[in-house]
């Protein structure tokens, strides 16, 4: 029997979905949100929440074997990853043929493993990528919203420059600037003054202590501790962890949902019916366009467009490193980036390699500007989807990085590091951090986001926007779920 009791579901509980549920919440509207993993916030064996990065375990991983940091290898040898037990751990690896892309698994979706770096977009950019988007409101009202409510901070200038934890960065800058390029100060969501208290050691420590991808015990405001917090606050938001939705199917003028509720360990516990009358979709690029695709392919939404599953692109992310001397000390929150995007079309975090050793190594995630694209498909044998993206569509941006980065080690005497991501691999094309789009906003969906073809159903996370942003992509795709829950609380909810 159908649990019949929802006015709105929220499917996941990443940015785009903690947005919908704090703004449906405050308009009085009861919500719920399914979350196919774990609520972060209970003390395993060793006290802690959240696993060490350098001594990994099952809550390290969703599911695997055995960890899979990007970084495989040290001095060419496969020290890095090592077995765990399989469990519903914090960071998803997704493998598709020729790309993979990493996730966050859990209350708060990518906002537990990410590094925190909270860039608003370049307006120019934003214009290109999202032209029908009113570019005044969103730098004028909800990109300052978005940033004002994932509480986002910027390192004090005197401890930047100050402390050990960012030699590495310090060092990066310089180069940078011999090599005639710019670097820029990039605001966090990390409280920079509980990470000061880890330096003068009246703090636990958590950024210096290396952590970041599987999970900070201490310092990060996580969406669980900002907008679902909020959102929960309002009495008419639940959270229903380790539900997992398979299916959705027309219902009535809502929708039916199939869902799995499963142990950690992955056992099957209960398959529940839930409707709603309006629903969100807020499980991610991956997860909103797979759910969608499924229920066109299948029948089950049988108006669904053909734009569902395309425009998908990895931000334009590649990973590379060069020798320098950084320091044993490494705070695991990147605050530093490389700008080169107005020559080279190139932005560059400065990223720790908080190995807690002197590894001789500075790390990079590049962001480039792509204009390659992918296409999922709905795979009946698998009951899954496939990635229709070739590793050769990387090849604009590895041009636009080597552009920047021979240069960098021309004028500094450095080289590439051949032993970080497998033996003689300079360049980590084959993985994103940033997946983007699958429902693009104005094709797949109207221009706020609700979809095409069905009534009360709603795409509200980074499936909307098209491949690439430009920057690291939360920032945006809160402030772009502020817009379009601001529109469509107003008109479509008004009651
Ligand atoms: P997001 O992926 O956050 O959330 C989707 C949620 O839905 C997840 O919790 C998932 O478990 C759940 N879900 C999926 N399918 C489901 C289903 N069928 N049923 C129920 N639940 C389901 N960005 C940035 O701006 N700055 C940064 O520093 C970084 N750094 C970074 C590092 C690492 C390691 C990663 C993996 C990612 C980043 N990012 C980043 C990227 C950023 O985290 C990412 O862009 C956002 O989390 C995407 O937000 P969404 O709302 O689209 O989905």
């Amino acid at each position: 029997k159908a649990d019949t009791n929802h006015e709105a579901v929220v499917i996941g509980t990443g940015y785009g979905a903690a947005v919908a549920a704090l703004r449906l919440g405050q308009r009085g509207i009861r919500t719920t949100m399914l979350e196919m993993g774990q609520l972060w916030d209970e003390p395993g064996p060793d006290g802690k929440i959240f696993c060490p990065m350098l001594n990994p375990d099952r809550r390290a991983m969703w599911f695997k074997d055995r960890t899979e940091a990007p970084l495989e290898t040290l001095l060419g040898l496969p020290i890095v990853n090592r077995p765990i037990e399989r469990y519903a751990g914090v960071l998803d690896k997704v493998h598709f043929a020729e790309m993979a892309v990493y996730l966050g698994r859990g209350v708060g979706g990518g906002s537990l493993v990410n590094g925190g770096m909270a860039v608003t977009p370049k307006r120019e950019y934003f214009e290109e990528v999202l032209p029908d988007v009113d570019a005044d409101e969103m730098y004028g009202k909800f990109f300052p919203l978005a940033n004002k409510t994932l509480r986002v901070n910027t390192i004090r200038p005197a401890f930047l420059e100050s402390t050990s934890w960012y030699q590495y960065a310090r060092t990066a800058r310089r180069q940078a600037a011999n090599a005639g390029f710019g670097t820029q100060v990039i605001p966090n969501v990390y409280d920079f003054a509980h990470m000061e208290g880890e330096a003068r050691g009246t703090k636990p420590k958590s950024a210096l202590a290396g952590e970041v991808i599987y999970g900070n015990n201490h310092g990060k405001m996580s969406l669980d501790k900002t907008y679902l917090a909020d959102a929960l606050a309002t009495g008419n938001v639940t959270i229903k962890t380790l539900h997992h939705v398979k299916r959705i199917q027309q219902h009535q003028d809502g929708y039916l949902l199939t869902v799995e509720q499963r142990d950690p360990f992955g056992k099957l516990l209960n398959t529940k019916k839930i409707s709603c009358r309006h629903l969100f979709l807020g499980a991610g690029s991956l997860g909103t366009t797979e759910l969608l695709l499924r229920a066109r392919d299948n029948g089950d939404l049988p108006n669904l467009s053909d734009e569902i599953g395309r425009g998908w692109g990895p931000n334009g992310n590649v990973m590379t490193a060069r020798t320098m001397i950084g320091g044993f000390q490494q705070s695991g929150m990147p605050v530093l980036a490389i700008d080169a995007w107005q020559d080279h079309e190139v932005f560059a975090e400065i990223a720790p390699v908080p190995a807690g050793v002197e590894t001789l190594a500075s790390l990079y995630l590049a962001i480039t500007k792509n204009p390659e694209r992918g296409t999922f498909h709905y795979d009946r044998g698998t009951d899954g989807i496939t990635l229709d993206w070739r590793r050769e569509q990387m090849k604009p941006s590895i041009r636009a990085v080597r552009g920047v980065f021979d240069e960098m080690n021309r004028t500094n005497l450095s080289t590439y590091r051949p032993d970080l991501f497998g033996i003689g691999k300079v360049f980590s094309d084959d993985f994103t951090y940033h997946p983007l789009g699958g429902c693009l906003l104005g094709r797949a969906t109207d221009e706020y986001g609700r979809v095409r073809g069905h009534k009360n159903l709603y795409v509200t996370d980074g499936s909307l926007i098209g491949g690439s942003i430009g920057a690291n992509p939360f920032v945006s795709i809160t402030a772009l779920a502020e817009r379009n829950l601001s529109r469509i609380t107003a008109t479509d909810l008004n009651h």
